[in-house]
């Protein structure tokens, strides 16, 4: 049975001792907004993996104000907590911390009257570009988030590959005492990764979106330069996305592939506009790797 706990007060309580009286083993964190797909469960189970059946597995459900602009859809997000509930107790979660705005933001949700994380150079680009204070939204709750849980170990989806860089970060900047794990984009039948945004496609913006994961595929088989790459990305692209970002990375992100070099390493990362709904994905650079 899935503990759930909304305050810091009685996670700290129950923390460590779920499994038994005993203080358990290793503990793994995963942060999530709920809404819990198959890309999350992956996470569960990869860090149950990790820690063990006497370890614990924390799951973080929390809608995070301070990540959404100003036009984006807090209001809206899905929140289907008792769902997410059930999808824990059945993936083995042993405990969910779901705390209330109120408990994680006591002095108001905004990042100008709070201290906050400082995303850097990686925090600048792609996503960021349109997003301007995402990520210091993101990584300040996934601060907090980490010290509230305290865990030896958290998990992220390659999904938000920004993200996971981000992470890997702060933790090594901030020499936060927590190893990142990155797991792989889980992805429907039809190669579209999973999301909570994709709940918004209509079913006609559902087959365009199928040409995200055929565009990344044809990208990694492409053998030859990284523009090249970006071409055969490009050319399978549905003309009715409205692309953002089609972009060669280190795997890092701290620079831009040169398009004329080809190159074994690297992240190709998109992010498009299907009708009203924006999605991102990515891939890495050939085929060896994840996507
Ligand atoms: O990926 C997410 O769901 C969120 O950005 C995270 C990491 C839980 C922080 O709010």
């Amino acid at each position: 049975m899935t503990l759930v706990v909304p305050t810091r007060s009685e996670y700290a309580a129950v923390a460590g001792r779920v499994r038994s009286d005993q203080p358990v083993g290793e503990r793994a964190c995963v942060p999530t907004m709920g809404a819990l797909h198959a890309g999350h469960i992956q996470l569960v189970k990869e860090a149950r993996k990790v820690v063990g059946e006497s370890g614990e597995v924390v799951v973080t459900i929390f809608v995070n104000p301070t990540q959404f602009g100003a036009h984006e859809d807090l209001a809206s997000y899905p929140r289907p907590l008792s769902e997410d509930i059930a999808r824990c107790t059945e993936a083995g979660v042993d405990l969910v911390f779901a705390p209330l705005v109120e408990e994680m933001y006591p002095w108001g949700a905004t990042l100008d009257s709070m201290t906050s994380i400082h995303p850097g150079p990686v925090g600048e680009i792609l996503e960021a570009v349109d997003r301007p204070d995402h990520f210091a939204g993101m990584l300040t709750v996934v601060a907090k988030l980490l010290n509230i849980t305290q865990p030896h170990h958290a998990f992220f989806g390659e999904k938000d590959y920004q993200q996971l860089a981000l992470v890997k970060n702060m933790v090594r900047d901030l020499n936060m005492p927590v190893k990142v794990h990155g797991i792989a984009t889980v992805r429907d039948s039809d190669g579209v990764a999973l999301s909570s945004r994709n709940a918004y496609l209509s079913t006609a913006e559902r087959e365009v979106a199928r040409s995200i994961p055929r565009a990344l595929t044809a990208a990694q088989k492409e053998v030859g330069t990284v523009a090249q790459k970006l071409a055969a990305a490009q050319a399978l692209l549905s003309d009715e996305i409205e692309l953002i970002y089609l972009e060669a990375m280190t795997s890092e992100l701290s620079d831009r592939l040169n398009p004329a070099a080809i190159a074994d390493s690297g992240r190709i990362l998109f992010a498009g506009r299907v009708g009203a709904t924006r999605l991102i994905d990515n891939c890495d650079l050939n085929s060896k790797g994840s996507a």
